[in-house]
C-alpha cells in the first residue's frame, strides 16, 4: 500500500546507520556507553511513585479521564505557572493536559496551520516542530541557530514575504540540542514580531526547570505574550518522568482551546492516576527538583572540565542536560560519531540529525552516572583523528 503524500514528505530517519552500529556493538558484547538519548537514568522520586500507587487503587480512576485534564491537575499547572513565573492562567480555559509535551507539540499545527502556511522552525532542533508542521500541510522555514548568535535565531534575517505567510514561530529555550538560554530581549523581540505580523509564538519550555544558575524565563514573563503565545511544559525531564507521559500547555485562550479541540478528536486524555502523580510533582517541585538538578550539575561540571582538557570546543550549558560540542578536525558530524561508536563504543548524537545547521557538532546527553562519564572521557582521550 502506498503511503500518503503527507507521510512521504517526512524525511528519512537519520540515525538508521548509527542504530545499526550500536546494535552490532551490543551483540559483540562491547561495553557500550550511551550518551545519545535525552532520557534521564535517575528513577522518578519515590514520593511521586507512592502517590501514583495510591491513585491506582481508586476505582473511579479506572474510567475514561477528563479530556482536557482533570480540574485538580490543571489547577496544579496554573498554580505552578503563578508560583514560578508570576503569571495568571484560568485553569478551565487556558490550560490543557498533554500526554507528554511531544503530543501537544505535534498536534498544535493541526489547529492553526492551513496548507502552504509557513511555520518558522529552529535548526538544529527537536524534530517535532517541523514534522508536526509537515503533517499538518504547512511549510517549515528553517531559522539557523548559530554559535556566533548564542544559538538564538536571527529574526531580523527572515524575509518579509515569509513573515507575512507565517502562522507559528517555534522557539525552545533552554534549548535542545544546544543547551542555550534565551535572553529577555530575544523573547521580547519574538513577541513584538508576532504582533506585527499576526502569528503565534509557540514556546517549548520542556527544560525550563533544568537549569544550574539563573532560572530561565517563561515566555509569559514578557509583556504582551498572553496575546499571542502558548507554552508547552513537560514533567518528563524536570521530575525524571519520561515514561509516564505527562505535560501541559498554557497560554492564550483561543490557542489552548484550538489544541484542546484537536486532541478531543484524537485522544481521550491522560490516565487520571498519572495526573494525580503529576499534580503532586508540580505542587512539590521546590523540594523534589533541587536534588535532581544537583546530580546533573555535577555531571555537567565534570564533563565540561574533562572535555575542555581534551581541547573540545563548546559553551558550558547553563541549563538542560546536553553538551553541544564542535566536531574536532575535518570530519563530518556523522563520520565522527561513527568512529566514536566503532572505536570507543560510545554513542553520541551527530548534530546534523537535528537539522542541516547542526552539521559540525555533536550532542552529548548527561544521562549516565559520573563513573561512566569518566570512563567515556578516558576512551575519548585515546581517539586519534
Ligand atoms: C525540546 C524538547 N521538547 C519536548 C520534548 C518532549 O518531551 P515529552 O513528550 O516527554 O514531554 C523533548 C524530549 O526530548 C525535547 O527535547
Amino acid at each position: 500500500m502506498e503511503l500518503s503524500e503527507r507521510l512521504k514528505k517526512i524525511p528519512p530517519y537519520l540515525f538508521v546507520e548509527l542504530d545499526r552500529l550500536k546494535s552490532e556493538k551490543l551483540k559483540e558484547g562491547a561495553d557500550v556507553i550511551d550518551l545519545g538519548v535525552g532520557d534521564p537514568d535517575i528513577p522518578t522520586p519515590p514520593e511521586i511513585v507512592e502517590v501514583a500507587k495510591r491513585a491506582l487503587e481508586k476505582a473511579e480512576n479506572h474510567r475514561y479521564p477528563s479530556n482536557p485534564g482533570s480540574l485538580f491537575y490543571r489547577k496544579a499547572c496554573a498554580d505552578y505557572m503563578k508560583r514560578r513565573f508570576g503569571v495568571d492562567f484560568d485553569q478551565e480555559g487556558e490550560v490543557v493536559a498533554l500526554i507528554g509535551s511531544k503530543e501537544g507539540i505535534a498536534h498544535f499545527p493541526l489547529a492553526f496551520v492551513n496548507t502552504g502556511d509557513v511555520v518558522l522552525c529552529p535548526d538544529p532542533a527537536y524534530p517535532v516542530y517541523h514534522l508536526g508542521t509537515i503533517l499538518a500541510g504547512g511549510m517549515p522555514y528553517y531559522m539557523p541557530l548559530k554559535w556566533e548568535n548564542d544559538f538564538l535565531p536571527d529574526l531580523s534575517k527572515i524575509p518579509q514575504e515569509i513573515l507575512e505567510r507565517t502562522k507559528i514561530l517555534w522557539i525552545n529555550y533552554p534549548n535542545n540540542p544546544t543547551g542555550a538560554m534565551a535572553s529577555r530581549e530575544f523573547l521580547q523581540e519574538a513577541i513584538k514580531l508576532a504582533k506585527r505580523y499576526n502569528f503565534i509564538v509557540a514556546h517549548d519550555a520542556a527544560y525550563v526547570e533544568q537549569y544550574y544558575e539563573e532560572r530561565p524565563l517563561s515566555i509569559f514573563e514578557v509583556d504582551g505574550a498572553k496575546e499571542v503565545a502558548i507554552e508547552f511544559h513537560s514533567l518528563s525531564k524536570t521530575f525524571c518522568m519520561t515514561g509516564w507521559r505527562i505535560g501541559f500547555a498554557a497560554g492564550k485562550r483561543e490557542l489552548v482551546q484550538g489544541l484542546a479541540k484537536v486532541k478531543s478528536n484524537m485522544d481521550s486524555g491522560v490516565f487520571t492516576v498519572i495526573q494525580e502523580a503529576g499534580a503532586y510533582a508540580l505542587s512539590n517541585l521546590e523540594s523534589l527538583v533541587p536534588p535532581l538538578r544537583k546530580v546533573f550539575q555535577e555531571r555537567r561540571d565534570l564533563l565540561s572540565q574533562e572535555l575542555s582538557n581534551l581541547g573540545y570546543q563548546f559553551r558550558k550549558p547553563l541549563a538542560t542536560f546536553y553538551l553541544w560540542v564542535k566536531v574536532p578536525g575535518d570530519l563530518s558530524s556523522g563520520e565522527f560519531c561513527k568512529r566514536v561508536l566503532q572505536e570507543l563504543a560510545i554513542v553520541i548524537t551527530p548534530g546534523n540529525g537535528f537539522g542541516e545547521s547542526g552539521e559540525g557538532y555533536f550532542r552529548i546527553a548527561l544521562t549516565v552516572g559520573e563513573e561512566r562519564l569518566k570512563e567515556a572521557v578516558k576512551r575519548l582521550s585515546t581517539l586519534r583523528l
